[in-house]
């Protein structure tokens, strides 16, 4: 993985913070900055998961800390930007990947039957973490000149997802506005505010949810590609976005998504007596 990229280094020394940086898009999004020279903090609430992934990353000559912080707790995340400057004495970019649902909020749950503890849980862990996250990386970067966040929403965000809960999608949405709200309220102290929308990405999240048919019969439903973008695919559009290529990107929120956008707001035909260009 390291071997990447190796002769670009676009983020050599730079400070690079992942949040749910242990599995999935986050542990790819901080393999991703490695490989490109940054110095690196995972943030995670899976300890040995992130701790490995740190020593790894050490083993192979690159400078990384694990944090333990629930970023759904102000403490946990004001102490992760803390350690991240005391360890590496800056913070360049902020990589906010965590989210997901909470464990009692299902597929299925509508508006009128989610309970308060589903919609709450869901909102902490996709909404206020990245509000609370944004708020310490932004206090730290507005007084040492500027960075670059990249949130993580997703493209449940902007339309009703089936196979997604409702306040997850809400969630989301959150996500999207307060991605433009630090983009315009920022800019002028340089810090660029972007965001992702993911599509079905093969990660350990996804693989908990649906089995292998049930993924396949998603992407052929909804996206262009047909098939599962891997978490690596998503880290390179992070990447990108936070790298110096995106200087004049901000307040962007770009779907990685296999093409599902290209639908438009109608999404894909399932009818099958309207014939693709190939049949
Ligand atoms: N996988 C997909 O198909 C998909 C699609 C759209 C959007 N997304 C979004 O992409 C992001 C990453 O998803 P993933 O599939 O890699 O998820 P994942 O569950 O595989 O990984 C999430 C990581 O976040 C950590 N985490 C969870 N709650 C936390 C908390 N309170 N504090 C700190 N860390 C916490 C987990 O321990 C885990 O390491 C999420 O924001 C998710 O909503 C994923």
């Amino acid at each position: 993985m390291l071997n990447k990229n190796t002769n670009s280094k676009r983020f050599l020394d730079k400070v690079v913070l992942v949040t749910g940086g242990a599995q999935g898009i986050g542990a790819a999004t901080v393999e991703a900055f490695a490989s490109e020279g940054a110095r690196i903090v995972i943030a995670d609430i899976q300890d040995e998961k992130g701790e490995a992934l740190a020593a790894q990353l050490r083993e192979q000559g690159v400078q990384a800390i694990y944090v333990h912080a629930d970023c759904t707790r102000s403490a946990d995340v004001e102490n992760m930007v803390q350690r991240t400057v005391q360890e590496f004495g800056a913070l360049h970019v902020a990589a906010n990947v965590l989210g997901g649902g909470h464990r009692s909020d299902v597929m299925g749950n509508t508006v009128h039957n989610t309970s308060e503890e589903a919609f709450d849980g869901t909102m902490a862990i996709s909404l206020r973490s990245c509000w609370l996250s944004m708020k310490y990386e932004v206090l730290h970067m507005m007084n040492n000149g500027g960075g670059a966040i990249v949130n993580c929403s997703s493209m449940a965000a902007v339309s009703v997802e089936p196979h997604a809960p409702m306040s997850y999608g809400l969630a989301k949405a959150g996500v999207n506005l307060l991605t433009r709200h630090g983009a315009v309220e920022y800019g002028q102290y340089g810090i660029r505010v972007n965001a992702i929308m993911p599509n079905t990405t093969a990660t350990p999240l996804l693989r908990s949810m649906f089995d292998e048919q049930q993924i396949s019969a998603m992407v052929e439903a909804q996206q262009a590609i047909p098939r599962a973008i891997e978490a690596s695919e998503q880290a390179d559009a992070i990447v990108w976005l936070a790298s110096e290529q995106a200087a004049m990107i901000t307040g962007h929120i770009l779907p990685v998504d296999g093409g599902r956008n290209a639908y438009g707001s109608l999404g894909p035909s399932r009818s099958s007596a309207i014939k693709t260009a190939h049949d």
